[in-house]
């Protein structure tokens, strides 16, 4: 189980977005969170930006959607060149519709659970996703803190996932830095956002390394423990 380190774009400069990119350039994916002031009290960028952005980016992007009605917007933000399209399950009315028009479209499906959404509903959905994000903090804002409630639903989502013999990848996004991720890792996650712990940082590409280190080691502690992940 690879490690995926995807940081977010949200605590960058919005004016310098092109270089901001460059900054993460040896993590693996670029975490992208479109927020539209319905779903989340905030609001971000859409989709002439994340169509400029993927044009630009060394690294594929991870499109977060933190809005209302996805089953209408999601699949635009395939066809302007993301590699992954995440919605939430609280938003989406037709969660297996939407992640077969994605995967049609060649991109990676998530689906993302805010805190209070239980994830046993999705457990079935498991085979027609290639993603969960399990956030850990309220969405809408970088730079929270971290949510330690939200981890038994990580662990119960990789037991999941092994038991079905799966390949579904289990993101972690919320309040993620060094002093929560080795957790994470522990309880199952293999993708991993970090916002504020990397863009705050003066070395970016050194916080990467960091984490990319910790989720490393943590999660083949875990496997020793348990094989069967
Ligand atoms: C919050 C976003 C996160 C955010 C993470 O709604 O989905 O991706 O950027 O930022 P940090 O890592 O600062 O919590
Ligand atoms: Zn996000």
């Amino acid at each position: 189980m690879a490690v995926t380190i995807s940081p977010s774009i949200l605590s960058a400069d919005f004016a310098n977005l092109q270089a901001e990119l460059e900054r993460i350039s040896s993590a693996d994916w670029a975490h992208v969170d479109v927020m539209d002031a319905h779903f989340v009290p905030n609001l971000t960028l859409g989709l002439p930006v994340v169509e400029r952005l993927a044009q630009v980016s060394p690294l594929p992007l991870d499109c977060h959607l933190m809005i209302t009605d996805p089953d209408r917007w999601a699949p635009a933000y395939a066809e302007a060149g993301a590699a992954g399209v995440t919605v939430h399950a609280e938003a989406v009315a037709a969660p297996v519709r939407l992640a077969r028009a994605l995967r049609a479209r060649g991109v990676r499906a998530g689906l993302a659970v805010s805190p209070a959404t239980p994830v046993e509903p999705l457990v079935d959905l498991l085979p027609e996703l290639d993603m969960v994000l399990v956030m850990t903090v309220e969405p809408g804002f970088g730079g929270q803190g971290f949510l330690d409630v939200c981890l038994p639903k990580l662990r119960r989502l990789r037991a999941a996932v092994g038991t079905a013999g799966l390949q579904v990848q289990l993101q972690v996004d919320g309040g993620v830095s060094a002093a929560t991720i080795e957790r994470c890792a522990e309880a199952g996650a293999d993708v991993f956002v970090a916002g504020s712990a990397v863009y705050g940082a003066e070395d970016a590409a050194a916080v990467v390394e960091q984490l990319r280190d910790l989720a490393e080691r943590a999660a083949a502690a875990a496997r020793a423990e348990d094989p069967v992940r």
